[in-house]
């Protein structure tokens, strides 16, 4: 486990070592589990990995722990909407007298926009007292006591004597052109990985953001519903989330159903007047459609509201502007939480792990086998299922099955939502760690090679087990619910979006085996290993003459790699034949 934090100087075996000498000297700083994590700066770190220097840098905090962390930070802070030109000290001096700041930084969303973390929850409140409803000329305002204000200047036409020096801190992934310049600059395809990740995560600053807004909601929402909590859940919170992504938040009314009766003595009872509806789903619905009304007319910041209360999984859809997240509101969802728990314990275990998932995701959007509308498309969620389980499929097994890590539950992971059995280890520290030492270029080669090759026609993915299975029913793609074990999570992927996945995995594999043969290229600013794979100009191109000509797949094969041999020659070529150096992400 203590290998784990560290990188070290090891032999790489010559299956795993891929590329030619200039880029794979045999003797190298093999990065393995854990050590991606260690390698970035404290702000860039992923939520719940240690302090690098601690003396106890193998324990990994347990993802409640995170979580309970993060809401408490949360509601000690803050959000307020800056005139452009300020002084960093000034504002700080302005806002500390209501007690001390933890931490701090800006932004810019519509806007200049400040976080301020005080160190104790009674500043807000402070704050909040101090603060007054803007007299909105013409149009009344709703009064509402939020924690989202706006300062001004009190003399606008003399602002401050002070230059304005704000930093802004970036929530937003790289440009194409940057990653593209990004990757082409690496020193391997494991090199390329690892930028990607690096480049695409979300950042400590942005991780603060997605929870203040969950604790901005619950405000709102508490105000209908005491002892309301809203967490976030999903890619935001399963270290698996890239910078842009949604913001998930589940409507937690657990504690309100859970108040119990006093401990009075006597032959009584006593319970709430409630009114009763005829079931949960419908309960489910008239709450969110109450706090879809309220975001809508009271929520600041929350525009564009949706209630999509008829969908498998009713919510609210809106965009909260000031952080510049699209919201996903549910209730009565709580193993998507438990997914998103466990999720986080495989994201955590192996640095490899996000590597690969954020690559593979990278992958699919730019070769649109994901997209942001709903449809028969491969969803990032399947998408990671997928990535799991080749890993536990790997010889010696990259990550542990479900199963195994049900068998190191204690008593207080033993958990059963709806009658399904949710039971796995909450404790990173119990998980021994794998013994593979695969590099992220051979993994990323063998996982389009596995997938283009997959029996999808009779077999299921199975993470619980971590074994094909024979599919119990005819979708053309199914990955098992991990809890809800008679769902299928692809149900929606039909023929031919499985045989583009397919196709193109095909396609991947044959050219990073290419790339192998061939060594690497001389110039380094011209697309090689994931820059090549990311090329949408590839797929574009590709398809339309796939369906222009139907040519056969060996002609197909050929064209694409002289296509990738005349762009490292003269730049990408995009799918109207203009040179580009573009990727999408
Ligand atoms: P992004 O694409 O980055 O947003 O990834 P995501 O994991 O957040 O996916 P999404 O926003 O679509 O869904 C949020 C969460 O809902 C996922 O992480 C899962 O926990 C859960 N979820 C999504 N799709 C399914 C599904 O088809 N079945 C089940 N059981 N859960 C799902
Ligand atoms: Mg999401």
């Amino acid at each position: 486990m203590a290998a784990r934090s560290v990188g070290w100087l090891t032999y790489v075996p010559r299956c795993a070592q891929g590329r030619g000498p200039v880029r794979r000297p045999i003797y190298r700083l093999f990065r393995c589990a854990g050590t991606v994590a260690a390698d970035l700066r404290s702000e860039e770190r992923l939520p719940g990995s240690v302090e690098p220097d601690s003396p106890d840098k193998i324990l990994q905090k347990r993802f409640s722990e995170v979580q309970k962390e993060r809401r408490e930070q949360a509601q000690r802070t803050v959000l307020i909407n800056c005139p452009n030109k300020i002084s960093e000290k000034k504002f700080l001096k302005y806002i500390s007298q209501h007690g001390p700041i933890n931490s701090h930084f800006f932004y810019e969303s519509f806007g200049l926009h400040a976080v301020v973390e005080f160190c104790q929850k009674e500043s807000v409140a402070s704050l909040q007292d101090a603060v007054c409803t803007p007299k909105l000329g013409t149009e009344p305002a709703i009064p509402f006591r939020s924690r989202f204000f706006n300062l001004k200047w009190k003399n606008p036409l003399n602002p401050t004597s002070e230059q304005p020096d704000v930093q802004c801190s970036n929530q937003l992934p790289p440009t194409s052109k940057k990653l593209f310049q990004l990757l082409c600059r690496a020193e391997s395809i494991d090199d390329q990985l690892n930028t990607l990740l690096k480049e695409f995560q979300i950042t400590e600053e942005n991780a603060k953001l997605r929870h203040l807004t969950c604790s901005l909601i619950e405000d709102i929402a508490a105000a209908y519903l005491p002892y309301c909590t809203v967490r976030p859940f999903g890619s935001s919170v399963n270290s698996f989330g890239k910078l842009g992504c949604d913001l998930d938040m589940f409507l937690d009314l657990d504690e309100t159903r859970r108040l119990s009766p006093g401990k009075i003595s006597g032959n009584f009872q006593m319970e709430f007047q409630v009114k009763s509806v005829p079931s949960e789903r419908i309960a489910t619905q008239k709450i969110l459609s109450v706090i879809g009304e309220c975001l809508d007319h009271f929520g600041p910041g929350c525009v564009g509201v949706q209630k999509i209360l008829n969908a498998r999984c009713p919510l609210v859809r809106f965009s909260q502007q000031a952080s510049g997240f699209q919201c996903d509101l549910t209730s009565n969802n709580r193993i998507a939480l438990k997914s998103s728990e466990l999720l986080y314990i495989y994201g955590t275990l192996d640095s490899r792990v996000r590597a690969l998932v954020f690559s593979i995701r990278c992958w699919a959007r730019v070769h649109s086998l994901t997209s942001s509308i709903p449809g028969a498309w491969i969803t990032n969620f399947s998408l990671t299922m997928m990535v799991i389980f080749f890993l536990q499929r790997r010889s010696p097994p990259l990550l542990p099955t479900l199963d195994y890590l049900k068998t190191l539950a204690d008593e207080g992971d033993q958990c059963v939502i709806e009658g399904h059995n949710c039971t796995f280890t909450s404790d990173l520290n119990r998980i021994r760690p794998t013994e593979n030492t695969e590099t992220l270029e051979l993994l990323l080669m063998e996982f389009f090679e596995y997938f283009g090759n997959f029996a999808f026609n009779k077999n299921s993915i199975n993470i619980r087990q971590g074994r094909e299975q024979n599919k119990p029913e005819s979708s053309p793609l199914h990955i098992q619910n991990p809890f809800e074990t008679s769902l299928n999570i692809s149900k929606n992927v039909n023929q031919s979006q499985l045989q583009k996945f397919v196709d193109l995995a095909r396609e991947s594999a044959w050219i990073l085996q290419q790339e192998d043969r061939a060594g690497p290229s001389a110039a380094s600013h011209q697309p090689w290993g994931l820059a090549a794979l990311l090329l949408p100009s590839v797929s574009h191109s590709k398809s339309l003459a796939k369906k222009k000509r139907k040519k056969p797949a060996s002609e197909r094969i050929r064209n694409l790699l002289d296509c990738i041999k005349s762009n490292r020659a003269e730049g990408p070529v995009d799918s109207s034949g203009e040179r580009t150096t573009r990727t999408q992400a």
